[in-house]
């Protein structure tokens, strides 16, 4: 049988000559393995007698341990020297420029969104929400528009199949059923804008099937008609950042205020160009009114104690005057060349709020 020495000194050598992982790997299947020197030595112990096998045993123990262990440390040492070789290759020249960041742009519905946000935020307005897919109670019933009213078909609405809590499901056709849930969610006061998208079934230059829209309520025991015209002026001025904004009410229908009226802004429309901000036409803009008592009381309120306005504004047309775009079915082609023009800087919001 070779003695122990002799296999120590070999392997230990074999061991030390293993040049990569995987030599080192192959030493420690074929070596420790079943077929390896170790394995034969123990088995040669079962025919030596008691005493020299106990201390044969403990040897070969020690023997195999030792093994493992330069295994184990010739592995590190592989491991190390391939890192050193690496880093000393793979070198990082720090004074290079960085490669520019391509940046993300804002798409300028989700400007506006922002900016009328801000304004209205100022005048103590919270934002709510409310879902896509409404029912036609929320979307017209609760706001006195009863299956029979021709403002239903007027809407061009897009039923959805199947019922919800007995009601028809419809994609909302404006942002005006935000109105009642809020009403329906909480008590007076209230005061709240609603921005979000709005479907109807109509599609040219100046229609989108999907369009957006943001809702305004306040509800509470004195709100007037005066207010609702301040706070809208004031607005709209803030928003086209054009001091003397001409604005006009003109006296309107919606079944849901009463009364109603609609609201003008000055322009001129010269050669087919249109300005903003001065001469002696009208361009409309937004829907407003008192909520109607018949609206309040749908929602549980006492109408007789409490009152107050709503409004609702197209959010493309708004952002079309304020930015120059002149095509309404670009804002949802998702051209990024589109985007890169009219986009905005993702840092450009903050230094419309007061104080920042
Ligand atoms: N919901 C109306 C529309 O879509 C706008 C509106 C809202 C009018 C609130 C009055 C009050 O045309």
């Amino acid at each position: 049988m070779e003695s122990i020495d002799a296999v120590r000194a070999d392997l230990l050598a074999l061991i030390e000559d293993a040049e990569s992982l995987d030599a080192v790997e192959q030493l420690r299947i074929e070596e420790l393995g079943k077929k390896g020197r170790i394995t034969g030595l123990m088995r040669g112990l079962a025919s030596l007698p008691a005493e020299e096998r106990r201390a044969q045993g403990a040897a070969l123990n020690v023997l195999k341990d030792e093994i493992v262990a330069a295994l184990d440390r010739r592995r590190t040492r592989l491991e190390d020297e391939a890192l050193d070789r690496r880093l000393v290759t793979e070198r990082v020249d720090i004074t290079l420029p960085p490669r520019p960041e391509s940046a993300g742009f804002i798409h300028p519905i989700s400007q506006t969104i922002d900016e009328v946000v801000a304004i209205f935020g100022e005048m103590g307005f919270a934002v709510a929400e409310g879902p896509d897919i409404e029912d036609d109670w929320h979307n017209f019933t609760a706001l006195n528009i009863p299956p029979e009213h021709p403002a239903r078909q007027e809407m061009d609405t897009f039923y959805l199949p199947g019922e919800r809590d007995g009601h028809r499901v419809v994609l909302r056709t404006h942002t005006s059923p935000v109105q009642i849930r809020t009403m329906v969610a909480s008590p007076p006061p209230l005061r709240i804008i609603a921005p979000g998208r709005t479907y109807r079934c109509d599609s040219d230059a100046t229609h989108s099937p999907m369009f957006h829209q943001v809702e305004g309520l306040i509800v509470d025991e004195a709100t007037h008609m005066g207010h609702l015209k301040g706070c809208l002026i004031d607005f709209l001025r803030a928003y086209f950042a054009v001091d003397e904004l001409p604005v006009r009410f003109r006296p309107s229908y919606f079944p849901f205020t009463e009364p109603s009226a609609e609201v003008d802004i000055g322009c001129t429309r010269s050669a087919g160009k249109l300005e903003i901000g001065h001469g002696s036409d009208w361009l409309e803009i937004l829907g407003c009114g008192m909520v109607n008592p018949k609206v309040l009381a749908a929602c549980g309120i006492d109408a007789g104690r409490y009152q107050g306005f709503a409004f609702g504004m197209g959010l493309e047309r708004i952002t079309m005057l304020k930015y120059g775009i002149p095509d309404l079915r670009t804002f949802f082609e998702s051209d990024l060349r589109w985007l890169r023009h009219y986009g905005f800087a993702a840092l450009a919001i903050p230094s419309l709020v007061r104080g920042e």
